[in-house]
């Protein structure tokens, strides 16, 4: 019955594993449009193009509504369980320890592979700046595409790595800082290109189809399949429930971080997506590592190119830092309940989890160096689809098994928005690459084959001192 054993909501942590309270929900809404606009709608719209064709704005509705409605459920659970391990520890309340062990090592696999992926979005938009310099253009790509390693993407990851060391409270207010340079260059975006809209550049509208299928050259297209992959822009706000125990005001402050942002980027990304297969053939973009700035070149306004770049260049790094901040906390909370090792729980005198943090980065960063930019984004989104099932579940069990427990947000239409969400995710998961699917099955089979052999014992000495 172990495998079933249940987390009590409220647990008491043994003195030296608490996280130090500096946080409130300004810290937290900019926290969550910095996790959330990045790499998604900068880069991984070209790739969503070239998959749906200009119905990749159905893409966009189709896997925001979807995120949508796992926000809801995110917000009510971290206000009701507003503990640092997110989807991971509400499932281990709802569910039991298995399947908690299962959406936890499915969060690694996310928090991580999107620092992997955002990293490269980033190394997509520093070398379209760098190689004018004379920057080689080998050390700009892995392997799979031509070159030897990804060097930028490596060295941002070292920096965001190295901020967030310093502690919590300080990246979150230059995180504040960047979030605005991001917002002003994709407002200068639409400002620029929507004047070139041409409703001519939109037909044929859906060439690929709607559900995923294989294209002649191997490659698995429709809007579904853009969609799975367009997924990747929404999701950002779980990463403030990752920073529930350095919250002042936890009840509160999380719901308005994590519905706020979510609706404030939807809105935004709607703009995004429409401008971009208005203003230029799809087919132009499709695939760029950097498409907006492209978008912006082709219709003659090469100026403003540099500019988003070089915005993107400055601003991106917040999206890393929400998730390597979340994956450090992930790991940290899994160490503490006994699922990893102890000694990676350990808080250094600033507060943060430094171990956890430099093991994440080096990791990350390995990836990062030799992976090609769509492979790696299915993946993370698989995880998280992963985990967006088990928040649903988790939020719906809840409210059967504890309906009177507080909860300071309260999902509208509960069972409703519950079940779209469960079966829009079940739904985009299959709607990933085949092979995406298959590496997530392989990663979860290692994950339970290390809980049987090592976690599952240490788990519940953990849960019983
Ligand atoms: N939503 C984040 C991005 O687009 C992960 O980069």
């Amino acid at each position: 019955m172990s495998l079933l054993r249940r987390k009590p909501i409220a647990v008491d942590h043994k003195g030296g594993t608490e996280l130090a309270r500096t946080l409130s929900w300004p810290h937290l809404v900019a926290l969550g449009v910095g996790a959330i606009v990045g790499t998604g709608i900068l880069t991984l719209i070209g790739v969503g193009a070239d998959r749906a064709g200009p119905a990749v704005i159905l893409s966009f509705v189709i896997a925001g509504a979807i995120c949508a409605c796992a926000a809801l459920a995110y917000a009510e659970m971290a206000t009701m369980i507003p503990a640092s391990g997110s989807a991971y520890t509400y499932s281990y309340v709802a569910l039991g320890e298995v399947i908690a062990w299962v959406i936890g090592w499915s969060l690694i696999l996310e928090y991580s592979l999107v620092v992997s992926t955002v990293a490269v979005g980033w190394s997509g938009y520093a070398s379209a700046l760098l190689t004018p310099w004379g920057f080689p253009v080998a050390l700009t790509q892995g392997p799979e595409l031509g070159g030897l390693v990804n060097v930028p993407a490596v060295f941002i990851i070292a920096v965001v790595a190295g901020l967030l060391m310093l502690g919590t409270k300080e990246s979150a207010t230059l995180n504040a800082v960047l979030v605005a340079v991001k917002l002003v260059a994709l407002a200068v975006f639409v400002a620029v290109a929507l004047p070139h809209f041409d409703a001519a550049n939109l037909t044929p509208f859906m060439p690929n189809g709607f559900a995923k299928s294989v294209s002649p050259d191997g490659t698995e297209r429709g809007v579904m399949a853009a969609a799975a992959i367009i997924f990747f822009a929404f999701y950002g706000f779980d990463a403030i429930s990752t920073a529930a125990e350095e919250t002042k005001n936890p009840g509160r402050d999380l719901a308005i971080g994590i519905v706020g942002s979510m609706v404030g980027c939807v809105v935004i990304y709607m703009g995004v997506a429409i401008t971009a297969v208005g203003a230029l053939r799809y087919t132009a973009f499709a695939d760029s590592p950097e498409p907006l700035a492209l978008i912006l070149r082709g219709i003659g306004r090469p100026g403003f190119a540099t500019f988003l770049a070089a915005s993107a260049v400055i601003a991106l790094p917040t999206v890393l830092l929400g998730f390597l901040f979340g994956q450090s906390r992930i790991f940290f909370v899994m160490a503490r309940d006994g699922l990893l090792p102890a000694s990676l729980a350990k808080v250094s005198r600033r507060g943060t989890p430094v171990r956890i943090t430099i093991l994440t980065a080096v990791l990350v960063a390995i990836i990062a160096g030799v992976m090609p930019i769509d492979a790696i984004a299915a993946l993370a989104n698989a995880g998280t689809l992963a985990a967006f099932v088990a928040v649903c579940v988790a939020m719906l069990v809840m409210r059967r098994r504890a309906p009177d427990a507080p909860r300071t947000f309260r999902t509208p239409a509960a069972p409703l928005v519950g079940t779209i969400g469960i079966a829009g995710c079940v739904y985009l998961f299959f709607s990933l690459p085949t092979t995406t699917q298959v590496y997530f099955v392989l990663w979860n089979v290692a994950g339970l084959a290390v809980y049987f052999l090592w976690g599952r014992k240490r788990a519940g000495a953990a849960l019983a001192g």
